[in-house]
């Protein structure tokens, strides 16, 4: 079987997730760091994005530069005759996304774009369950990715405070591609966002104590109707300390899906089925609903 050849544009913090693929060439704007990740990788070249591109060998180019780059970056790689997948957000705006497909259409090259999350274990299994009607028909859902900033552990926090990151294009993209795979189109949204802190302080290494001016939305609240009808509320931040809001639950005629974590393949699956609260009913008379655990976990997902 012949292999395809790939090559990594952006050899930043994910890329050593990629390394484990047949990888050509790694480039980066910073040259050192392309040529340090070729050493370290034992990748074959480390090269400007320039060299990458001409090197007729490669096939197929992953990018995986800051968001503000990606479409510029993608549009160079199909005008390379190269087929692309992009790390998220694919686009900072539809009409981006619309010219990036296009342009593959016209080269007859192929794109893909992260996350592919949704096609693990752990979502497939909610896949299954929802079809084969555990819940039932599902009425409504929450997505809720609560943090407090990437500036406490990211090597370069800037770009996630900057034009094209923020939580909804950075974390938005696992939780909305989950619940899409899950319950369909989205009809109509809306959303309210606002700016917590118009400063972060660094905490991570190597910027430890310097300071980001922040200049997209770090807390959106928004809700969502699917065309089945289903009603979803969306809550993404980088402002919050702690909360107890579930990561992503649907809820349905006949019971809960308490869902894994959407930014990983596998994970914990919990179901609530609604006779463990009417036979509870039943068993008291319905008077003095006794105080049980009426969640069990169905699954643990490697
Ligand atoms: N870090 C994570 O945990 C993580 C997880 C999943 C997805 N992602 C996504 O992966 C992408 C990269 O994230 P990261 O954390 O590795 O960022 P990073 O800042 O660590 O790395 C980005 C790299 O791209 C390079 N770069 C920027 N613009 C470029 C350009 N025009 N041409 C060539 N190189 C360029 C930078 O020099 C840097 O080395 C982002 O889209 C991010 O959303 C990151």
């Amino acid at each position: 079987m012949r292999k395809v050849k790939i090559g990594i544009i952006g050899c930043g913090v994910i890329s050593n997730t990629y390394t484990w693929l047949d990888i050509q060439a790694c480039a980066d704007l910073d040259r050192d760091k392309a040529v340090s990740t070729a050493k370290k990788y034992g990748i074959p070249k480390g090269c400007s994005t320039e060299e990458l591109l001409n090197d007729p060998e490669i096939e197929i180019v992953i990018n995986l530069t800051i968001p503000a780059a990606h479409t510029e970056v993608n549009k160079q790689i199909l005008m390379a005759g190269k087929h692309l997948y992009c790390e998220k957000p694919f686009a900072l705006s539809l009409q981006e996304a619309e010219e990036v497909i296009s342009l593959a259409k016209s080269k007859g090259l192929m794109i893909g774009a992260a996350p592919e999350t949704f096609l693990g274990a752990g979502l497939q299994t909610c896949r299954k369950v929802i079809d084969d009607g555990w819940i039932g028909t599902p009425i409504s859902a929450t997505a809720n990715m609560i943090s407090y900033g990437i500036e406490t552990w990211h090597t370069s926090p800037e770009f996630f405070y900057k034009k094209g990151a923020g939580p909804m294009l950075d974390m938005g993209p696992y939780y909305i591609t989950a619940l899409v795979s899950l319950l369909g189109p989205i009809k109509r949204t809306a959303c309210f966002a606002n700016i917590g802190r118009k400063t972060r302080k660094i905490y991570s290494k190597p910027l430890r104590g310097k300071t980001i001016s922040v200049e997209v939305p770090t807390t959106y609240t928004g809700i969502m109707e699917f065309e089945n009808g289903v009603n979803a509320n969306i809550n993404m931040s980088f402002d919050i300390w702690m909360s107890n809001l579930p990561k992503l639950e649907i809820y349905g005629t006949e019971g809960t899906l308490i869902l894994p974590d959407p930014n990983y393949f596998g994970g914990k699956i919990k179901i609530f089925r609604k006779e463990r609260v009417l036979d509870a009913l039943k068993l008291y008379g319905g008077e003095d609903k006794p105080q049980i655990d009426i969640c069990e976990d169905i699954q643990e997902i490697p």
